[in-house]
């Protein structure tokens, strides 16, 4: 028998306090970090789970100067706006801090204090990047150039995101500044570095020897060839002006690298929320650290920070890094800077009370064990198909039919057949099955486990067929609905790490307090005669023109994102007068939309041309979802021959406008004119 662990202290990656936050964070690190820390309370079991805003770095003086205002200002704004929509979330952090916090500065200068003091770390001066115009040197993101790995012609100075190859700025061909443009010079300069070669032996055999049967494919394989190529030092410091001051003589102008405070971020968080114990949950070989990450985030966590615990000595180190793979958004890679995202804090305006909907999808869908992709097609399927149809059908059947043939009491059990004491065998077996699940990061499947018994519930209702049976046996009919209504009850904690405002919910309409996770498993949960609540629903189907509008909105940055791009293509060849007066152009609108079936880009349209009513088929269903353009008004090139297309005749042109990555605008009138009206 494994002994469990004490406690436990679970972390989630510090979100740079530079933007918002947005699905790929939450499915990459807080959602399942939330559904492993609620798991793990609702177990009895002791937990800290940590985290908090990332506001140092380059990441935030380069926002700064994008928003026209001061660092300060920068951090001070999201950290807010992120704080509150994970609260709204319902993200059960433990404690939400920020690397600003006096106690940070404390802790992160006291931490690199110490491995100075006991010369831990080598000190070098080398040549680096430097802005002759800006008089600054070019830390990590302030250079961009190409890469020399995959020659992605915008990496950073610390990393090509095209790639995931980690950077040094020196390393990138023809590299430019972020503040003027130019190309910086060489100069020298001094800084602390962790001789990460030294821990090198030692690595190799806590990870390699160590966590290959238990750590994530992925994360073990980042580790392995991080290690095999060998390790080199790693400067720990910057010349900047905003971040915790390097706290030794003749530091002047140089803070710590924003990589090396954020990560004891974590234990300046834990110390600030909980200043009696915190030692305990970062010292004690009791305690299992579990850091939640992403996987841009995977050498930071298991290579350089624990080298630094190590080397500062009396800290434990973690015992797994469940780090994610990517999720992208409709076929594209999620990015701050296009726009290109769903926000957590938009998600919250739009859909309100919803928050478990895109817990639910973002669980069933996370990307595990390699990238996956939200669209909000698959968005609305799932709410309507799985939370309406399955779970949210099963419990107000039983919920229902109870209020209906039993004034909402739960009704006396007789004796049970095989088809209930299969229910109950279910039961019992859930809380563990999912347990398991959860203790080996598979959110996934655990989720899908806790669907499956809501399935159980429906199958058992369609075979029982309580509706039919209270016209002949009315005793059996209250067996089956005190069974039924025993299967709602032991969903409650099966669902509320990862619906928790639904289990909620749940438990209220069934009048119940519920217990903790092994209560799951039993199957007298609600006594009979225990009198219920009034069923409400507790998920609403998703309409079309909900998901519509938000593709439309995406629809809306490609084009914005593309007028930004500015590509102008070279003039055609001149025509004559009379050339261009042979085509008869006119205003009409669009009074009706639809895909053309198996396609890609065609949309069948009817438009009145003042004329007629006609049928031209558009290669536009990529830029435009058939619903947004109803009633617009168009221009038309009448007397195009008419062609087939698709089986389908298309009598006549849309005159569109075409942006630099393909995407299109309609060509409109600039005020509603008569249809017909022809173009001069
Ligand atoms: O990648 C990021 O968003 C970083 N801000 C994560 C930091 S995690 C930690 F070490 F604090
Ligand atoms: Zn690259």
């Amino acid at each position: 028998m494994t002994l469990l662990p004490q406690r436990y202290t679970v972390t989630a990656a510090l979100p740079y306090a530079n933007g918002p936050v947005h699905i790929g964070h939450l499915a990459g690190v807080y959602l399942p970090a939330d559904i492993y820390a609620r798991y793990l309370r609702a177990q009895g079991r002791d937990v800290k789970f940590i985290c908090g805003s990332d506001e140092h770095g380059v990441p935030i003086t380069i926002r700064a100067q994008k928003e026209g205002s001061t660092p300060q200002q920068v951090v001070d704004k999201y950290h807010a706006l992120i704080r509150d929509s994970f609260r709204d979330f319902n993200v059960s952090f433990d404690v939400y801090s920020r690397t600003s916090s006096p106690t940070h500065a404390e802790v992160s200068s006291g931490f690199f204090r110490k491995l100075y003091d006991e010369g831990k770390f080598i000190e070098q001066t080398t040549q680096q990047l430097y802005d002759e115009q800006a008089a600054q040197f070019l830390a990590d993101r302030y250079v961009v150039g190409t890469c020399p790995n995959c020659g992605n012609e915008h990496a950073y100075g610390d990393q090509c995101e095209r790639c995931g190859t980690s950077l040094s700025p020196t390393e990138l061909i023809n590299p430019r500044s972020m503040l003027s443009g130019n190309a910086p010079v060489l100069r020298e300069t001094r800084h602390w570095f962790l001789p990460l070669d030294q821990y090198e032996p030692w690595l190799r055999e806590w990870i390699i020897e160590g966590h290959k049967a238990d750590w994530k494919t992925n994360v073990y394989g980042q580790c392995k060839s991080w290690i095999d190529q060998g390790l080199q030092p790693r400067a720990v410091t910057r010349d900047l002006d905003w971040g915790v001051p390097v706290p030794v003589p003749g530091a002047e102008g140089k803070v710590l690298y924003v990589w090396f405070d954020a990560p004891i971020g974590y234990i300046s968080a834990t110390k600030e929320a909980f200043p009696d114990e915190w030692e305990l949950y970062w010292k004690d070989a009791g305690t299992k650290l579990v850091h939640f990450i992403g996987k841009d985030n995977i050498v930071f966590h298991c290579i350089i920070f624990p080298a630094m615990l190590r080397a500062h000595g009396g800290y434990i180190l973690p015992d797994n890094v469940p780090a994610n793979e990517f999720l992208n958004l409709e076929g594209d890679k999620i990015s701050t800077s296009r726009n290109w995202a769903v926000w957590l804090h938009e998600y919250l305006r739009d859909f309100p009370g919803q928050a478990d909907v895109l817990r639910y999808v973002l669980c069933a869908n996370a990307p595990e064990t390699k990238d996956n992709d939200f669209t909000w097609k698959d968005f609305q399927a799932r709410n309507n198909n799985e939370l309406v149809a399955t779970l949210g059908n099963f419990v107000n059947r039983a919920a229902v039919l109870t209020q209906k043939f039993f004034e909402g009491r739960v009704p006396e059990r007789g004796e049970l057949t095989e088809v209930d004491e299969e229910v109950f065998r279910q039961i019992a077996e859930f809380p563990g099955r999912v347990g398991e699940l959860i203790e080996n990061y598979r959110f996934r499947d655990a989720l899908a486990e806790v669907l499956n018994l809501a399935r159980a519930g429906n199958k058992y209702l369609a075979d029982t067929q309580p509706w039919h049976l209270i016209k002949t046996d009315a005793a059996r009919t209250g067996t089956v609905l005190h069974v039924a209504l025993q299967l709602t009850a032991a969903l409650v904690p099966l669902l509320a790490p990862f619906l928790p405002e639904s289990a909620q919910k749940l438990a209220q309409m069934l009048n119940f307090e519920p217990g903790d996770w092994s209560s799951a498993a039993r199957a007298d949960q609600l006594p009979a005669g225990h009198q219920l609540q009034e069923p409400a629903l507790l998920f609403a189907k998703i309409e079309d023109a909900v998901v519509h509008a938000q593709v439309q909105k995406l629809l809306d940055t490609k084009q914005a994102n593309a007028l930004e791009a500015r590509h102008v293509t070279a003039a055609k060849e001149n025509v004559s007068f009379e050339e261009f007066g042979r085509m008869d152009l006119r205003v009409g609108t669009i009074i009706a939309a639809e895909k053309v079936p198996k396609t890609k880009k065609l949309l069948k349209l009817l438009i009145d041309t003042g004329l007629d009513q006609r049928t031209i088929v558009s290669g536009i269903a990529e830029s435009f979802i058939p619903e947004a353009l109803l009633g617009q008004q168009c221009l038309v090139l009448l007397n195009l021959a008419p062609r087939e297309i698709k089986g389908i005749q298309s009598q006549g042109m849309l005159l569109l406008a075409e942006n630099a990555d393909g995407s299109l605008a309609l060509m409109q009138p600039g005020a509603p004119v008569r249809n017909g009206s022809g173009v001069v």
